[in-house]
Protein backbone atom coordinates (compact mmCIF):
# COMPACT_ATOMS: atom_id res chain seq x y z
CA UNK A 1 0.00 0.00 0.00
CA UNK A 2 1.22 3.21 -1.04
CA UNK A 3 1.22 5.48 2.08
CA UNK A 4 0.85 8.98 0.37
CA UNK A 5 -2.70 9.01 -1.54
CA UNK A 6 -3.05 9.51 -5.01
CA UNK A 7 -4.84 12.66 -5.27
CA UNK A 8 -8.40 12.71 -7.75
CA UNK A 9 -9.61 16.10 -8.62
CA UNK A 10 -13.26 14.81 -9.76
CA UNK A 11 -14.44 12.40 -7.57
CA UNK A 12 -17.67 11.78 -8.82
CA UNK A 13 -16.98 13.14 -12.59
CA UNK A 14 -17.15 10.44 -15.34
CA UNK A 15 -13.77 9.40 -15.50
CA UNK A 16 -12.45 10.21 -11.54
CA UNK A 17 -15.24 7.80 -10.02
CA UNK A 18 -13.51 4.94 -12.25
CA UNK A 19 -10.15 5.98 -11.67
CA UNK A 20 -10.51 5.51 -8.01
CA UNK A 21 -12.12 2.31 -8.24
CA UNK A 22 -9.41 1.25 -9.88
CA UNK A 23 -6.92 2.49 -7.32
CA UNK A 24 -8.22 1.47 -4.58
CA UNK A 25 -9.16 -1.80 -6.41
CA UNK A 26 -5.25 -2.18 -6.79
CA UNK A 27 -4.17 -1.31 -2.78
CA UNK A 28 -3.69 2.31 -3.69
CA UNK A 29 -4.80 5.12 -0.96
CA UNK A 30 -6.45 7.77 -2.78
CA UNK A 31 -7.98 11.19 -1.92
CA UNK A 32 -10.50 12.06 -4.45
CA UNK A 33 -11.53 15.60 -3.98
CA UNK A 34 -14.29 17.70 -5.59
CA UNK A 35 -16.50 20.48 -4.18
CA UNK A 36 -18.75 18.15 -2.02
CA UNK A 37 -15.66 16.63 -0.47
CA UNK A 38 -13.89 17.34 2.77
CA UNK A 39 -11.41 18.64 2.44
CA UNK A 40 -13.29 20.09 -1.04
CA UNK A 41 -11.83 21.53 -4.07
CA UNK A 42 -12.93 23.99 -6.65
CA UNK A 43 -11.87 25.32 -9.57
CA UNK A 44 -13.40 28.31 -8.91
CA UNK A 45 -11.86 28.94 -5.77
CA UNK A 46 -8.26 28.62 -5.53
CA UNK A 47 -8.00 29.21 -1.67
CA UNK A 48 -10.06 25.67 -1.50
CA UNK A 49 -6.83 24.28 -3.32
CA UNK A 50 -4.14 23.72 -0.93
CA UNK A 51 -5.22 22.16 1.73
CA UNK A 52 -6.70 19.06 -0.94
CA UNK A 53 -3.59 18.55 -2.38
CA UNK A 54 -1.32 18.46 0.85
CA UNK A 55 0.51 15.65 1.93
CA UNK A 56 -0.15 13.56 -1.92
CA UNK A 57 2.56 13.86 -4.25
CA UNK A 58 0.59 12.57 -7.60
CA UNK A 59 -2.56 13.80 -8.87
CA UNK A 60 -4.58 12.36 -11.70
CA UNK A 61 -6.70 16.04 -12.59
CA UNK A 62 -9.74 16.73 -14.30
CA UNK A 63 -11.35 20.55 -14.97
CA UNK A 64 -14.33 21.85 -14.72
CA UNK A 65 -16.25 22.84 -16.92
CA UNK A 66 -13.68 22.49 -19.77
CA UNK A 67 -9.92 23.08 -20.47
CA UNK A 68 -11.96 24.79 -23.81
CA UNK A 69 -13.31 27.50 -21.41
CA UNK A 70 -11.98 30.98 -21.43
CA UNK A 71 -9.54 31.49 -18.66
CA UNK A 72 -8.75 27.36 -18.10
CA UNK A 73 -5.46 28.62 -18.95
CA UNK A 74 -4.83 30.95 -16.29
CA UNK A 75 -6.86 28.78 -13.78
CA UNK A 76 -4.10 26.08 -14.60
CA UNK A 77 -0.85 27.71 -14.32
CA UNK A 78 -2.34 29.26 -10.96
CA UNK A 79 -3.36 25.33 -10.18
CA UNK A 80 0.50 24.33 -11.47
CA UNK A 81 2.09 27.14 -9.13
CA UNK A 82 -0.05 26.23 -6.10
CA UNK A 83 1.12 22.43 -6.91
CA UNK A 84 4.40 23.08 -7.24
CA UNK A 85 4.52 25.09 -4.16
CA UNK A 86 3.04 22.43 -2.35
CA UNK A 87 5.29 19.61 -3.47
CA UNK A 88 2.95 17.38 -6.13
CA UNK A 89 5.48 15.99 -8.44
CA UNK A 90 3.24 13.90 -10.77
CA UNK A 91 0.04 15.04 -12.58
CA UNK A 92 -1.96 13.11 -14.93
CA UNK A 93 -4.08 15.85 -17.15
CA UNK A 94 -7.63 14.91 -18.58
CA UNK A 95 -7.30 16.79 -21.93
CA UNK A 96 -9.91 17.33 -24.88
CA UNK A 97 -8.87 17.04 -28.85
CA UNK A 98 -8.72 20.28 -31.12
CA UNK A 99 -9.69 22.45 -28.24
CA UNK A 100 -7.12 25.68 -28.57
CA UNK A 101 -7.69 26.09 -24.65
CA UNK A 102 -7.03 22.05 -23.61
CA UNK A 103 -3.41 22.53 -25.73
CA UNK A 104 -2.46 25.74 -24.15
CA UNK A 105 -3.15 23.85 -20.35
CA UNK A 106 -1.49 20.96 -21.64
CA UNK A 107 1.66 23.17 -22.73
CA UNK A 108 1.41 24.66 -19.43
CA UNK A 109 1.45 21.37 -17.57
CA UNK A 110 4.69 20.55 -19.73
CA UNK A 111 6.49 23.75 -18.98
CA UNK A 112 5.90 23.04 -15.10
CA UNK A 113 8.78 21.43 -14.08
CA UNK A 114 6.52 18.44 -12.48
CA UNK A 115 6.52 15.32 -14.11
CA UNK A 116 3.62 14.66 -16.08
CA UNK A 117 1.14 12.76 -18.58
CA UNK A 118 -1.56 14.07 -20.90
CA UNK A 119 -4.65 11.81 -22.04
CA UNK A 120 -5.86 13.96 -24.89
CA UNK A 121 -9.46 12.21 -25.49
CA UNK A 122 -12.28 12.28 -28.10
CA UNK A 123 -15.66 12.23 -27.14
CA UNK A 124 -16.94 9.57 -24.00
CA UNK A 125 -19.33 7.02 -25.14
CA UNK A 126 -21.21 7.37 -21.18
CA UNK A 127 -21.61 11.50 -22.91
CA UNK A 128 -25.02 9.03 -23.74
CA UNK A 129 -25.47 7.37 -20.86
CA UNK A 130 -24.41 9.98 -17.65
CA UNK A 131 -24.48 13.17 -18.85
CA UNK A 132 -26.36 15.38 -20.83
CA UNK A 133 -27.23 13.27 -23.39
CA UNK A 134 -29.24 10.80 -21.22
CA UNK A 135 -32.09 12.77 -21.24
CA UNK A 136 -33.09 12.60 -25.04
CA UNK A 137 -32.72 8.57 -25.00
CA UNK A 138 -34.68 8.04 -22.52
CA UNK A 139 -36.98 10.85 -24.54
CA UNK A 140 -36.46 8.38 -27.77
CA UNK A 141 -34.98 11.26 -29.26
CA UNK A 142 -31.67 13.32 -29.33
CA UNK A 143 -31.74 16.23 -30.96
CA UNK A 144 -28.40 18.08 -31.38
CA UNK A 145 -26.23 20.44 -34.02
CA UNK A 146 -23.72 17.96 -34.68
CA UNK A 147 -24.54 17.08 -38.33
CA UNK A 148 -22.94 14.18 -39.94
CA UNK A 149 -19.94 15.14 -38.43
CA UNK A 150 -18.11 11.68 -37.47
CA UNK A 151 -16.55 10.76 -34.14
CA UNK A 152 -14.24 8.10 -33.12
CA UNK A 153 -16.04 8.28 -29.25
CA UNK A 154 -14.71 6.55 -26.57
CA UNK A 155 -15.11 4.26 -23.49
CA UNK A 156 -14.22 6.47 -20.23
CA UNK A 157 -13.70 2.84 -18.61
CA UNK A 158 -10.28 3.31 -20.85
CA UNK A 159 -9.02 6.43 -20.38
CA UNK A 160 -9.63 5.33 -16.57
CA UNK A 161 -6.92 2.06 -17.28
CA UNK A 162 -4.84 4.91 -19.09
CA UNK A 163 -5.00 7.11 -15.98
CA UNK A 164 -4.29 4.24 -13.86
CA UNK A 165 -1.31 3.04 -15.85
CA UNK A 166 0.06 6.53 -16.03
CA UNK A 167 -0.75 7.23 -12.56
CA UNK A 168 1.31 4.36 -10.96
CA UNK A 169 3.76 2.93 -13.64
CA UNK A 170 6.84 5.03 -14.08
CA UNK A 171 7.64 3.87 -17.72
CA UNK A 172 4.77 5.89 -18.53
CA UNK A 173 6.30 9.52 -17.61
CA UNK A 174 6.33 12.55 -19.69
CA UNK A 175 4.01 10.75 -22.55
CA UNK A 176 1.29 12.14 -24.28
CA UNK A 177 -1.21 9.34 -24.90
CA UNK A 178 -4.16 10.85 -27.77
CA UNK A 179 -6.85 8.27 -26.96
CA UNK A 180 -10.03 7.64 -29.02
CA UNK A 181 -12.23 4.54 -29.69
CA UNK A 182 -11.20 2.06 -32.57
CA UNK A 183 -14.55 3.31 -34.58
CA UNK A 184 -15.52 6.78 -35.65
CA UNK A 185 -19.07 7.20 -35.67
CA UNK A 186 -21.88 9.80 -36.57
CA UNK A 187 -24.28 10.59 -33.85
CA UNK A 188 -26.85 9.11 -36.21
CA UNK A 189 -25.12 5.87 -36.13
CA UNK A 190 -24.69 5.47 -32.43
CA UNK A 191 -28.14 6.36 -31.62
CA UNK A 192 -29.39 3.73 -34.17
CA UNK A 193 -26.85 1.47 -32.72
CA UNK A 194 -27.93 2.14 -29.15
CA UNK A 195 -32.08 2.07 -30.58
CA UNK A 196 -31.44 -1.75 -32.63
CA UNK A 197 -29.33 -3.31 -29.09
CA UNK A 198 -32.14 -1.73 -26.94
CA UNK A 199 -35.03 -3.10 -29.25
CA UNK A 200 -36.44 0.29 -28.69
CA UNK A 201 -37.01 3.68 -30.58
CA UNK A 202 -34.42 6.61 -30.12
CA UNK A 203 -34.25 8.60 -33.28
CA UNK A 204 -31.55 11.41 -33.67
CA UNK A 205 -32.33 14.72 -35.17
CA UNK A 206 -29.79 17.29 -36.37
CA UNK A 207 -30.42 20.85 -35.86
CA UNK A 208 -28.70 24.20 -36.73
CA UNK A 209 -26.23 25.17 -34.09
CA UNK A 210 -27.99 28.61 -33.38
CA UNK A 211 -31.73 27.13 -33.26
CA UNK A 212 -29.90 24.50 -30.77
CA UNK A 213 -29.05 27.29 -28.51
CA UNK A 214 -31.57 29.52 -28.17
CA UNK A 215 -33.63 26.47 -27.52
CA UNK A 216 -30.92 26.02 -24.41
CA UNK A 217 -31.46 29.57 -23.92
CA UNK A 218 -35.16 29.64 -23.17
CA UNK A 219 -34.82 26.73 -21.18
CA UNK A 220 -32.78 28.82 -18.76
CA UNK A 221 -29.40 26.50 -19.16
CA UNK A 222 -26.29 29.15 -17.96
CA UNK A 223 -24.58 30.97 -20.32
CA UNK A 224 -21.02 29.45 -19.87
CA UNK A 225 -23.15 26.11 -20.74
CA UNK A 226 -24.53 28.08 -23.74
CA UNK A 227 -20.88 29.36 -24.66
CA UNK A 228 -19.21 25.61 -24.31
CA UNK A 229 -22.01 24.13 -25.97
CA UNK A 230 -21.84 25.91 -28.99
CA UNK A 231 -17.84 25.93 -28.72
CA UNK A 232 -18.06 22.13 -29.07
CA UNK A 233 -20.62 21.99 -31.97
CA UNK A 234 -19.00 24.44 -34.00
CA UNK A 235 -15.37 23.80 -33.44
CA UNK A 236 -14.94 20.44 -32.21
CA UNK A 237 -17.02 18.99 -34.46
CA UNK A 238 -15.93 20.62 -37.49
CA UNK A 239 -14.29 17.62 -38.90
CA UNK A 240 -10.63 17.97 -37.01
CA UNK A 241 -11.34 14.95 -34.60
CA UNK A 242 -12.54 12.37 -37.26
CA UNK A 243 -9.22 10.60 -36.99
CA UNK A 244 -8.66 7.03 -34.76
CA UNK A 245 -6.02 7.40 -32.87
CA UNK A 246 -3.96 4.77 -31.24
CA UNK A 247 -3.57 5.73 -27.87
CA UNK A 248 -4.91 3.39 -25.73
CA UNK A 249 -3.05 0.51 -27.90
CA UNK A 250 0.34 2.41 -27.01
CA UNK A 251 -0.49 2.79 -23.34
CA UNK A 252 -2.31 -0.57 -22.72
CA UNK A 253 -1.07 -2.40 -25.35
CA UNK A 254 -4.56 -3.54 -26.25
CA UNK A 255 -7.45 -2.19 -28.49
CA UNK A 256 -10.13 0.33 -27.59
CA UNK A 257 -13.43 -0.65 -26.49
CA UNK A 258 -15.56 -0.71 -29.29
CA UNK A 259 -19.21 1.23 -28.96
CA UNK A 260 -21.69 -2.21 -29.52
CA UNK A 261 -19.70 -3.50 -26.18
CA UNK A 262 -20.40 -0.18 -24.49
CA UNK A 263 -23.69 -0.33 -25.75
CA UNK A 264 -24.23 -3.73 -23.88
CA UNK A 265 -22.74 -2.90 -20.82
CA UNK A 266 -25.06 -0.17 -20.29
CA UNK A 267 -27.93 -2.33 -21.04
CA UNK A 268 -26.97 -4.22 -18.34
CA UNK A 269 -26.52 -1.76 -16.45
CA UNK A 270 -30.18 -0.36 -16.78
CA UNK A 271 -29.43 3.06 -17.05
CA UNK A 272 -31.83 3.35 -19.97
CA UNK A 273 -34.31 0.98 -18.63
CA UNK A 274 -34.57 1.54 -15.03
CA UNK A 275 -34.63 5.13 -15.19
CA UNK A 276 -37.53 5.11 -17.89
CA UNK A 277 -39.70 3.13 -15.50
CA UNK A 278 -38.82 5.60 -12.97
CA UNK A 279 -40.46 8.29 -15.28
CA UNK A 280 -44.15 6.42 -15.65
CA UNK A 281 -43.96 5.35 -12.07
N1 LIG B 1 -17.21 14.33 -21.80
C1 LIG B 1 -16.40 14.20 -22.83
O1 LIG B 1 -16.75 13.66 -23.87
C2 LIG B 1 -14.98 14.73 -22.73
C3 LIG B 1 -14.08 14.47 -23.78
C4 LIG B 1 -12.75 14.92 -23.66
C5 LIG B 1 -12.36 15.61 -22.52
N2 LIG B 1 -13.28 15.86 -21.54
C6 LIG B 1 -12.85 16.63 -20.35
O2 LIG B 1 -13.15 15.90 -19.19
C7 LIG B 1 -13.19 16.82 -18.09
C8 LIG B 1 -14.28 16.39 -17.17
O3 LIG B 1 -13.96 15.09 -16.70
P1 LIG B 1 -15.07 14.02 -16.39
O4 LIG B 1 -15.98 13.90 -17.58
O5 LIG B 1 -14.38 12.82 -15.88
O6 LIG B 1 -15.83 14.74 -15.21
P2 LIG B 1 -17.37 15.10 -15.09
O7 LIG B 1 -18.19 13.87 -15.22
O8 LIG B 1 -17.67 16.27 -15.97
O9 LIG B 1 -17.33 15.58 -13.55
C9 LIG B 1 -18.47 15.94 -12.89
C10 LIG B 1 -18.06 16.29 -11.46
O10 LIG B 1 -17.23 17.46 -11.43
C11 LIG B 1 -17.42 18.10 -10.19
N3 LIG B 1 -17.32 19.56 -10.39
C12 LIG B 1 -18.16 20.36 -11.08
N4 LIG B 1 -17.74 21.64 -11.01
C13 LIG B 1 -16.62 21.65 -10.26
C14 LIG B 1 -15.73 22.67 -9.81
N5 LIG B 1 -15.93 23.96 -10.09
N6 LIG B 1 -14.65 22.29 -9.09
C15 LIG B 1 -14.43 21.00 -8.76
N7 LIG B 1 -15.24 19.99 -9.13
C16 LIG B 1 -16.33 20.32 -9.88
C17 LIG B 1 -18.83 17.71 -9.72
O11 LIG B 1 -18.78 17.18 -8.42
P3 LIG B 1 -19.19 18.14 -7.19
O12 LIG B 1 -20.58 18.60 -7.48
O13 LIG B 1 -19.04 17.28 -5.99
O14 LIG B 1 -18.20 19.27 -7.24
C18 LIG B 1 -19.29 16.62 -10.69
O15 LIG B 1 -19.75 15.45 -10.05
C19 LIG B 1 -13.41 18.22 -18.68
O16 LIG B 1 -12.24 18.99 -18.52
C20 LIG B 1 -13.63 17.93 -20.16
O17 LIG B 1 -13.11 18.92 -20.97
C21 LIG B 1 -14.55 15.42 -21.60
Amino acid sequence: MKKSPILIIGKNGKTGMRVNQRLQALGYATRPVSRSTTPAFDWENSATWRSAIEGTTTAYVTYQPDLAVPGAESTIKEFLRVATETGLEHIVLLSGRGEEGAQRAEEALQASGISWNIVRASWFFQNFSESFMLEGILAGELVLPAGNTVEPFIDADDIADVAVAALTDPAHRNKLYEVTGPRALTFAQCIQEISDELGRPVKYTSVPVDAYINTLREEGAPEDLQWLLHELFTVVFDGRNCNVMPGIEEALGRPATDFKTYVQKTIESGVWTVAMQRQSA
